[in-house]
């Protein structure tokens, strides 16, 4: 079968390889996973009969699990997991773009239980001296006037409460988001998430605007430099370099927004993803946010960059995602890989807008807690120490291009995008159209690189995106045990394909 470069991609592998030859892919042995030291301890909790019963009989149903036979995890160390029968994966998905440094990381546990030892909780009606030293060191590596701290415990409280924030201090109420934007389920920032999957039927939304996406892959716009990523789309358009038609159309259309939908020259913020996570590693066309956060301030709103995902150094060339958009935000909301997996998120932003929340008591129990700012100071610290937004830089961009190959060979992947360590794989059933694959096709290579040892995520509207956000400690050896497997995964699928179609 030919791909719609006219190639033969079928058996490349096989063709390639003359130790191949005389295998089919499903015969042949499955690719290397790099060497480990580390022995995990013999698992000695419930079976997993027991572990599954148990969530079937107290945990609410819509908890979900990845994968047909869940994994039962019981260990981790840098960028591995271990099950409960002590079978070794390498997590490309980082929990869920949250370990940023690497699982129980050596320094990060230590520090996290001395901590421990010392002092466990103690609220803000006292001084305690980790939160004002991490405050200080935070706030250290943000640009501009963003320089007062107010922490919490989760992405989705910290986006609520910049939400309170904007429309506290603008006087302000209509807030705009991105459609395909995710950030966070509480009941305030469930409006602002637009993806259907993840909303309730409940009056979330007061208030709330989702303008068109500025996606440059699946939206009504995009070409052949858009992206500020080592990896373009296949789309072709005649802009002359540095300009971006697209840039400029998905900007009318907010525009739009502010014309149809909002109260006369009144917003209270613009809330936008650096690069969108939960949507599938979608990324902005250059310029656009420049240009949009313009627009908000000449309308007296504030704009509030979310870096749950994109902070602390994964995008590579920047610790913030935002910078990559050349903007200043006023607000910066951030969380997951802040603590390395510990519970914790923080809201940064001027001492001015600040004040804001100082017109009534505003008192939260857990949020900066000793041992959460003992782990995200450790955290901060070794992401510094050890250069892991260097190594995003390095290994994500050498991942990407090798990941660009796939896309050149397999008539099932789509689009190949991201920045540093935050990568998606958009896999489609039509290359020319980009009709998303079908679900229970997707499962298929997805549970299969499973089941060779890689761990990856899900996202995009039609769950058909392969999102790599691993530790930020792999390795380049890492990152060609991945597209390793996901070529074979990929040529197994292609194969089956082949034979449905023929028998
Ligand atoms: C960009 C973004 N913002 C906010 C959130 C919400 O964070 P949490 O799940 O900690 O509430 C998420 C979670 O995935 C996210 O990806």
């Amino acid at each position: 079968m030919k791909n719609m470069f006219g190639r033969n991609f079928i058996v490349r592998g096989l063709i390639k390889n003359e130790n191949f030859r005389k295998f089919t892919t499903n015969q042949r042995p499955p690719p290397v996973m790099p060497s480990c030291d580390y022995k995990p301890k013999q698992y000695e909790g419930p079976d997993f009969d027991t572990v599954q019963k148990i969530k079937e009989k107290h945990i609410v149903p819509c908890i979900k699990q990845y994968y047909k036979e869940p994994l039962l995890l019981h260990e981790g160390h840098m960028q591995w997991l271990f099950d409960h029968n002590g079978r070794r994966y390498l997590d490309m998905f980082s929990g869920i773009v949250t370990v940023s440094a690497g699982h129980c990381h050596p320094k990060v546990t230590k520090e996290t239980k001395d901590q421990i030892d010392k002092l466990w909780h103690t609220t803000n009606i006292y001084l305690h001296p980790k939160l004002y030293e991490y405050a200080e060191k935070l706030t250290a590596k943000l640009p501009g006037n963003l320089k007062v701290a107010y922490f919490v415990n989760s992405g989705s409280e910290a986006n609520d409460l910049a939400m309170l924030i904007t429309r506290i201090y603008t006087g302000n109420f209509d807030i705009i988001s991105f459609r395909n934007a995710y950030h966070g389920l509480s009941p305030y920032s469930m409006g602002m998430t637009a993806l259907s999957f993840s909303r309730h039927d409940v009056p979330s939304a007061l208030g709330i605007h989702h303008a068109m996406n500025p996606d440059v892959y699946r939206g009504l716009w995009g070409g052949a430099h858009c992206r500020d990523s080592p990896v373009q789309t296949d789309r072709k358009c005649d802009c002359a370099e540095g300009k971006c038609q697209a840039a400029d159309r998905y900007y009318e259309q907010l525009e739009e927004v502010f014309m149809y939908s909002l109260a006369p020259s009144k917003v209270a913020a613009l809330f936008a993803e650096s690069i969108q996570g939960v949507g599938g590693t979608v990324q902005f066309p250059k310029g656009f946010l420049k240009k949009a956060y313009e627009l908000v301030r000449s309308n007296g709103g504030l704009c509030v960059a979310d870096e749950v995902q994109t902070g602390f150094g994964r995008t590579g060339d920047y610790f913030w995602g935002f910078e990559s958009h050349e903007v200043i935000p006023d607000i910066v909301t951030m969380a997951k890989g802040i603590g390395n997996g510990y519970p914790l998120a923080a809201v940064v932003t001027t001492p001015e807008i600040s004040q804001a929340l100082g017109h009534a008591f505003h008192f939260n129990t857990f949020g900066g807690n000793p041992v959460a700012c003992t782990a995200g100071m450790a955290t901060l610290e070794v992401i510094e120490e050890e250069g892991l937004q260097k190594n995003s830089k390095i290994v994500g961009t050498y991942l990407l291009e090798e990941l660009a190959k796939l896309r050149d060979e397999f008539a099932y992947v789509g689009d190949v995008r991201g920045k540093g360590l935050m990568i998606g794989v958009d896999l489609v059933k039509n290359k020319a159209t980009r009709e998303p694959i079908a679900a229970k096709h997707f499962a298929d290579i997805w549970e299969d690189c499973k089941d060779m040892g890689v761990l990856l995520g899900r996202g995009g509207m039609n769950g058909n995106v392969i999102r790599i956000k691993p530790p930020m400690c792999v390795t380049k050896q890492d990152a060609d045990f991945t597209v390793q497997v996901l070529r074979t995964a990929l040529e197994k699928f292609t194969e089956k394909c082949e034979k449905c179609k023929t028998s």
